[in-house]
């Protein structure tokens, strides 16, 4: 299956940095890839227009679970869809450390996204402490069960297993590890979602760059990557994506 390349700019790009976006669309060629970008929310209807009639979709970073209301400073998922994006990053770590989200909020923002009609992306991934004690697996498992709602069954969807001492580090798990944690996510995505749960690509983030891309989505069970830092620059981006 085509892997699925998404780049997270977190809180990076004005509009001068559309033209990074162009370039990742006119360098694409033939890829073998689905392609897509995050930018922040101020951005996502300009490089939605901006990359209209291209192969990347456009995506949101987070959103709100409710559709509208007095909830000063977000933003919901109908919105960002009204604003051209396709897809949304769930449950990033930098939400659920910096804004509290328990798997129980992010199951909610899945389902909003849904009703937008937008392809989810729910972030899983343990801190190095809980990698040390020896619960990686029992902790990201958990988050899985969690955060994924019963109605993802049957819609387009994504788990992206992002360790979080991996995040910005330049650190990144061995192969193996990856292999293991995937395998343990892909079992626990059939336990509870049944044939959905089968299909859906879990893509693995932290610190992925040219230079690791291609061994890290040749791994099994890896479905394409989240890339936060290297999606930035589009020559980066684009030898990413020439991994895959
Ligand atoms: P990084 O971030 O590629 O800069 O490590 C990945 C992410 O946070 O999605």
């Amino acid at each position: 299956m085509q892997k699925l390349i998404v780049g997270n700019w977190k809180m990076n790009g004005l509009g001068a940095a559309l033209d990074e976006a162009q370039a990742v669309a006119a360098g694409l060629g033939a890829a073998a890839a689905r392609v897509g970008i995050c930018p922040p929310a101020t951005l996502v209807e300009r490089m939605s227009r901006a990359l209209a009639g291209t192969l990347v979709a456009v995506g949101g970073q987070d959103c709100r679970a409710e559709a509208s209301g007095a909830y000063t400073g977000d933003v919901s998922a109908e919105m960002l869809a009204d604003a051209g994006a396709c897809l949304v990053i769930l449950g990033h770590s930098e939400r659920r450390a910096g804004f509290g989200e328990t798997d129980a909020l992010v199951a909610a923002k899945t389902e909003a996204a849904l009703r937008a009609g937008l392809e989810p992306i729910v972030c899983v991934g343990e801190t190095l402490a809980e990698r040390e004690a020896g619960g990686a697996l029992a902790i990201v498992t958990g988050q899985v069960r969690g955060s994924l709602p019963a109605a993802l069954a049957g819609r387009p969807f994504a788990v992206a297993y992002e360790p979080v001492w991996a995040i910005g580090t330049g650190l990144t798990p061995t192969l193996e590890q990856i292999a293991e944690m995937h395998a343990a996510i892909r079992a626990e995505l059939v336990a509870t979602l049944g044939e959905a749960g089968a299909r859906a690509p879990i893509l693995y983030g932290g610190s992925v760059k040219p230079a690791n891309a291609a061994e890290i989505l040749s791994t099994a069970e890896v479905g394409g990557a989240l890339v936060g830092g290297a999606s930035l620059k589009a020559s980066d981006f684009l030898g990413i994506i020439a991994g895959a």
